[in-house]
């Protein structure tokens, strides 16, 4: 492609050290949705007539069927994507062919590909978030009932729904959403006429090529928009921030699978045993997914890293960025996947969560705030009450077992009424501020989930 002014042969180690094709090819159905617009831009310009338009087009339009086919045949001495197509294009029309990359650069083109590729693939993993929200929603609705402790410091606090537990990780799916729609609303213009940096003297109408692609707009400056990687590193973002939400999900998971807490069984499908010891049954699906996070965050410090010394404005250090972003794609859409498989299929163990939960202990701030219901500042009522557990510790006894007179030695704030504080629907009940637990909340919070997620996977 640049035979001019060379008069050696790039080394075969070079080719090799070079080449991206092994990885871009994948980026091969973007690639030529942009090759098309292009040609509608020469065309407008007057560069192309519509019969050299036409058969630029139908070349392109085999090249995809033969790729799709598997029987195109790559070149790695051809380097990347872009050159294997545009040349074998030249190879089947001639000379339309060798007129497509006027006024283009691999700078703008690899930038467009790459944003159109991040749009297509961020519409299937907003998708596969929400169905995993759907998958969290449907296992809350089918356990309403289930109690079970909400822990600080992985020590018993306070009674919550299981269904609360999981509505938890729905919302931070959303927000993952939220940022993920955010990020393609950022990336969703068109880099194309910024040329290798500082456009072409043959000027095409940015506008109307963008509007081709479905982009919403140009990008403004040239210089910029060859070397702008951001849009990716926000992507690489926003999926090591959903890695780490799954991460968590998993820990979770991971921890109530467990013979110590047996909170949830696994399905067989989703948990493998062990080649020596065999009664195991392990979580390897949330372990993986634990792992897999470390990549994802991995992936985007890899990434920030290649960017943060580049002089403007485009330097192949940026080649580094297809591997990276393909890695966190591809990691994360299995994840989502297989974690709303496995969610679907888990069963929860609703006596085991509840006798979890009978732990008296977890009513202790129920109690501090029934004797601030009686007028005793709550500072007080936490003396008392920290008082009242240090004694349940060393009689042995939970709060239930103990008798009023008992209670009295500690405040005589405490009556009769106190021992119907100690149940805990009640407890739950009281629950009622907005984003509390009560059953009457959660309850609320599925419908709308529910209503707002919808059936059908949302499809953009
Ligand atoms: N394969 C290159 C990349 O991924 C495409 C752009 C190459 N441009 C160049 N001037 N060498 O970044």
């Amino acid at each position: 492609m640049w035979k001019g002014r060379f008069q050696k042969e790039t080394s075969d180690l070079v080719k090799r050290y070079g080449e991206s094709v092994s990885f871009d090819w994948r980026l091969y159905a973007q690639d030529i949705r942009g090759s098309m617009a292009q040609a509608d831009g020469l065309l407008r310009a007057g560069i192309l007539t519509t019969a050299e338009c036409r058969q630029i087009k139908s070349g392109l339009r085999e090249i995809e069927k033969e790729i799709q086919d598997g029987r195109f045949t790559w070149k790695f001495s051809l380097e990347d994507v872009h050159m294997n197509i545009e040349s074998a294009l030249t190879e089947r029309i001639g000379a339309a062919g060798a007129k497509l990359h006027t006024a283009r650069s691999r700078n703008d083109q690899v930038a467009t590909d790459a944003r159109l590729y991040c749009r297509d693939e961020g519409a299937v993993m907003s998708g596969l978030m929400r169905d995993l929200q759907r998958a969290l929603v449907r296992s809350a609705a089918a356990h309403v009932e289930v109690i079970l402790p909400g822990y600080t410091h992985l020590q018993r606090g306070q009674p919550v729904l299981f269904a609360h537990h999981l509505l938890a990780y729905v919302e931070m799916l959303d927000r993952d959403a939220g940022r993920l729609d955010d990020a393609m609303r950022r990336l969703n213009v068109s880099p194309l006429g910024s040329g290798a940096l500082a456009g072409s003297t043959i000027v095409l109408d940015r506008e109307y090529v963008a509007a081709q692609l479905g982009f919403d707009g140009v990008t403004r400056n040239s210089m910029d928009a060859v070397s702008d990687r951001d849009f990716m590193a926000e992507l690489l973002f926003v999926i090591a921030l959903c890695g780490v939400h799954l991460s968590r999900l998993a820990e979770d998971i991971i921890l109530w699978a467990s013979a110590e807490f047996a909170f949830i069984t696994l399905d067989d499908a989703h948990t493998t045993g062990s080649s020596l010891m065999p009664q195991k049954k392990n979580p390897d699906v949330a372990e993986l997914t634990r792992g897999k996070c470390g990549r994802l965050i991995g992936n985007l410090v890899s990434l920030l890293t290649t960017l943060k010394g580049l002089p403007m404005t485009y330097n192949r250090d940026l080649q580094e960025d297809k591997e990276r972003l393909f890695d966190s794609i591809d990691t994360l859409k299995m994840a989502l996947a297989v974690n709303a498989e496995m969610i679907t299929a888990m069963q929860v163990n609703g006596s085991v969560c509840r006798a979890a939960a009978s732990d008296p202990f977890l009513l202790a701030t129920d109690l501090a705030d029934y004797l601030v219901k009686k007028g005793l500042p709550f500072r007080h009522a936490h003396e008392v009450i920290g008082k009242l557990t240090a004694f349940s510790l060393t009689e042995k006894r939970g709060f239930p077992d103990m008798t009023l007179e008992e209670f009295r030695q500690f405040s005589d704030e405490f009556s009769d009424d106190v021992f119907a504080v100690l149940n805990l629907e009640t407890a739950l009940a009281a629950r009622q501020a907005p984003g509390a637990p009560s059953p009457a909340g959660v309850a609320a919070e599925i419908k709308r989930w529910q209503k707002s997620l919808g059936k059908p996977a949302r499809k953009r």
